[in-house]
Parts: C-alpha cells; sequence; structure tokens
C-alpha cells in the first residue's frame, strides 16, 4: 500500500472531476469455489484498491463530494473470526491507513445511500461486473440488477479511466517490481522447455513463479506450441522438437500492479531458418512500434506502425503482394494479426477494461470518448506521459480464418494463398512488452530484457 496522502489525494481529485453527489465503490467480496468456505483466490476491484487502497473483502468505500467527507464500510472482525484468521485489525484502523474520516457498520450503507438518495443526491457508481456486486448494489439502490448498467455514471466512468491511466512515480515504481516477477516467469518457462517436457509442468512452473515473487499470475496463463489459438489456456501437450511454444503470462504484485510478457521460442533450442523469418518480422514490429511511440500520439497511429511492419515482412516471404497500404486497407493485417497491437496495463492486466469498450459500446458516447482520449475507447485513445500500454504484435497462422478469407474471395491478389499453404501448421508468434510513455518519446518497463532476440533465446531455451 501507498502514503495515506496518496490515497487522499487521489479521493480530492476525483471529487473535483465528480462536482456533486455520492460516489459508491464497493470492493469485492469472497466467491466461493465449491462450497461457501472455500473460495477463489481473493482479488479486490481495482478501483477500490486505488481509491481505498486495501486487499480486503467486503468493504465498501463512498466519497461524499459536497461534504469533503469519506466513509469505510465494513464488518469488525468477530472472535470467531479470529479463531480462524488471527488477530485482525478494525474497520478503524483500515480507515486511518488511507486517511478516510468515517468508518461504520455494513448495516449503516444501506441507510446513508437511501437517505442520499430520499434527498434527491445523485450516487454515482460503475457498472457492476461480479454478481454479488450486482445483488449488493441492486438492492442498495433500488435499482434491478438487469438495470444497473443502464444507470451507470458515465462521469464516474470517465473520470476513473481518466485518473487510473496516467501513472504517478509511485504506480511506475511498483510497475517496475512486477516486471521482475514476470522476468522469472519467462525465464523459467524458456529454461525448463525441452523436448518430451509437457506443457503443464512448464505452466505450473511458470505460475509458481508468480506466486514465489508476488500474489500470483494477473490472467490465466497462455502456454501452448498452438501459439495461433490466441488465448490458448489449454497445456495438454507434450513438447516436440521443430515445434515452437508461445507463454503468455503476467504476475501481480502485492500492491497490485501487473506485469504482462510474451515469449515464442523454439522447444529444441534452436529456430529453424522459416520460424527465424517469421519472428524477425514480429521482432521488428515490437522494436518499430516502441521507437515510434511519442506522446500525444493517437492509438492508431502507433499500432499501424507495427501492422506496417509486418506486412512489409510478410511480403518479402512473399506471403502478401502488392502496396502495403492496399494490403492493410482489404483486411490482410487482421488476416495475420487478429488482435490490437496493446492494451492498457495497471492495477488490471488489461486496465479499466470492466468501463471500457470491451465491455459495452460507446457508440452513443462517441463525442465524449474523443474529447476524454483515454484508454477506454481505443479509436480515441490519444497516449500522454504516463499511460503504460502494452506492445504485443504477432503473426499467427489460423487455418480456419485463413480458410474463409480464401472462400469469401477476401484479400485475392493481394495474400498469396498458394504459398500460405506451406505455413498451415507454422501455429503462431507473440511478442510482448510493457511500456510507459514518457515527456519524449516511450520507455520499457523492467529493469532488463526478457531474452528476446534470437541469439538470447537460443542462449536460454533449454538451459535449466
Ligand atoms: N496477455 C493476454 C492479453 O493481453 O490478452
Ligand atoms: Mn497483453
Amino acid at each position: 500500500m501507498f502514503a495515506s496522502e496518496i490515497y487522499s489525494a487521489r479521493r480530492n481529485e476525483l471529487r473535483r472531476r465528480i462536482g456533486k453527489g455520492l460516489i459508491l465503490l464497493p470492493g469485492n467480496v469472497e466467491s466461493p469455489f465449491n462450497y461457501p468456505n472455500n473460495t477463489y483466490h481473493f482479488r479486490q476491484d481495482s478501483t477500490f484498491l486505488y481509491f481505498f487502497g486495501h486487499n480486503v473483502p467486503s468493504l465498501v468505500g463512498v466519497i461524499d463530494v459536497e461534504s469533503g467527507v469519506d466513509t469505510l464500510y465494513g464488518d469488525d472482525f468477530t472472535v470467531d473470526d479470529i479463531i480462524w484468521m488471527g488477530p485482525q485489525p478494525t474497520i478503524r484502523d483500515f480507515a486511518d491507513e488511507v486517511g478516510v474520516a468515517e468508518a461504520k457498520p455494513m448495516a449503516q450503507l444501506v441507510v446513508d445511500i437511501q437517505r442520499a438518495i430520499a434527498l434527491g443526491r445523485e450516487v454515482h457508481y460503475l457498472p457492476p461486473y461480479r454478481g454479488e456486486t450486482k445483488l449488493m448494489m441492486s438492492e442498495l439502490l433500488g435499482i434491478k440488477p438487469e438495470m444497473l448498467h443502464a444507470r451507470k455514471s458515465i462521469d464516474l466512468l470517465f473520470a476513473v479511466a481518466e485518473m487510473r491511466e496516467k501513472k504517478g512515480a509511485e504506480e511506475l515504481a511498483a510497475l517496475e517490481e512486477a516486471f521482475e516477477i514476470g522476468y522469472h516467469m519467462h525465464t523459467t518457462a524458456m529454461r525448463a522447455t525441452r523436448p518430451g517436457r509437457s506443457e503443464h509442468e512448464v505452466a505450473g512452473m511458470v505460475d509458481g513463479m508468480a506466486l514465489r515473487y508476488g500474489t500470483g499470475v494477473s490472467f490465466t496463463t497462455i502456454l501452448s506450441q498452438h501459439g495461433e489459438v490466441l488465448h490458448n489456456h489449454d497445456h495438454s501437450g507434450t513438447m516436440q522438437q521443430g515445434r515452437l511454444l508461445l507463454c503468455d503470462a503476467g504476475g501481480e504484485h502485492l500492491n497490485g500492479y501487473v506485469s504482462d510478457h510474451t515469449r515464442t521460442f523454439p522447444v529444441g533450442g534452436k529456430f529453424t531458418q522459416k520460424q527465424k523469418d517469421v519472428y524477425n518480422i514480429v521482432l521488428k514490429a515490437h522494436d518499430d512500434a516502441a521507437a515510434a511511440l511519442r506522446p500525444g500520439m493517437m492509438y492508431s497511429e502507433y499500432s499501424d506502425v507495427a501492422f506496417h511492419t509486418l506486412i512489409e515482412g510478410l511480403k518479402e516471404l512473399d506471403l502478401v503482394r502488392g502496396s502495403v497500404d492496399d494490403a492493410i486497407a482489404a483486411g490482410a493485417a487482421y488476416l495475420f494479426m487478429p488482435h490490437g497491437l496493446g492494451h492498457g496495463i495497471g492495477l488490471d492486466v488489461h486496465d479499466c477494461e470492466n468501463i471500457g469498450e470491451r465491455s459495452f459500446s460507446f457508440a452513443e458516447l462517441e463525442e465524449r470518448a474523443k474529447a476524454s482520449a483515454c484508454c477506454i475507447t481505443r479509436a480515441w485513445w490519444r497516449l500522454m506521459p504516463g499511460t503504460v500500454l502494452s506492445n504485443e504484435p504477432g503473426i499467427y497462422f489460423i487455418p480456419d480464418l485463413i480458410d474463409k478469407y480464401k472462400a469469401e474471395g477476401k484479400c485475392k491478389g493481394i495474400v498469396n494463398y498458394d504459398k500460405l499453404e506451406e505455413y498451415r501448421d507454422f501455429g503462431g508468434i507473440r511478442l510482448e512488452d510493457d511500456l510507459v510513455v514518457t515527456e519524449t518519446g516511450s520507455k520499457q518497463i523492467g529493469s532488463k530484457q526478457i531474452p528476446i532476440t534470437v541469439e538470447d533465446v537460443e542462449a536460454t531455451v533449454g538451459q535449466e
């Protein structure tokens, strides 16, 4: 946790931006795994963490905009809890640690919220994404669960995303620490990879590193020789000489900040020439995008740099023909890389995604999104100093997508479908690092580089 002044300053800034009413920020509750007392690993809501700091279940924060008083609601642990959990701080202690004036029992929350509603005060909230939170909010606000989304606060949504997107010095330091976990995870995967070993054994080692150096993974580890399946959580394969292994994994630090990296490497330790050719195109796209990134650049300009490099490289392999711009306009880039170049990173591995374009449509909010230019709508995202985002180009050979494009006559005369047949079982390559936009350009998060050049990767794979 950071110093209490940091949380007070954040809440004051949010108060200034919202101007009026109450801001209701529920933390997460424990979520049962298979029976009530056997719960999933607890993860706090990231917006609650940002403003109220505590990674503790069953707390709710309320910011009163007009009175300037913040309140932390929760119930003190009883002796019955302490028998199982050991001595615990009180809600008052939790409030003091983050500079919150009031600490109240949870039963008081509904009373205070309903009183505010009766007085005609607006209660700002973000769209809840967990069932338990939806039910609690529904009861508190007197809004049916299915209507909660429609009545979310647009002002709060933009204010939170704008604030969380621009990382302060203390957050950047935390992200550097999260990088170290990612470094251990990825170098472990490379060193442990060898023909005959099962994917799940290596995936287990990767996840173990996340727990050894941090609180665990920042998302479910993707590790597979079928790298063409973008989010492949199936680790049932046995590693085979000649195949590539894609590992996309990240760790979470104690303070909640995360890392997200991808490396793709040869199971037997040496790339074939064909693999090296495709790999170096992806690596050049990765390097070109990072080198081009400047403050004030639109996200679309940043990703176009990578798409241009990818298509230029694919032209050299005679997989694409004609002009780069024509190929991109015809959709060739999507055929080989059907995902975006990056996403915000911070307390979430896809930062603020619960309030972003990937959670609901911003079609009716286009003007607001343009004016805000923050991470929640990538079409209007302007990259400014303090923004942290991933840089993750890839080239994938996805047989079903190739067949679809070909059957529909897409990219005819642009994509060399005959030559592409030679790559049907190639798999996929993705390379990912995390960047922070600076005053003059960008900097890669991390004190060192997870091996990425062909030489460095080959020198690392299998070296247990
Ligand atoms: N690392 C997984 C993703 O970015 O979607
Ligand atoms: Mn990513």
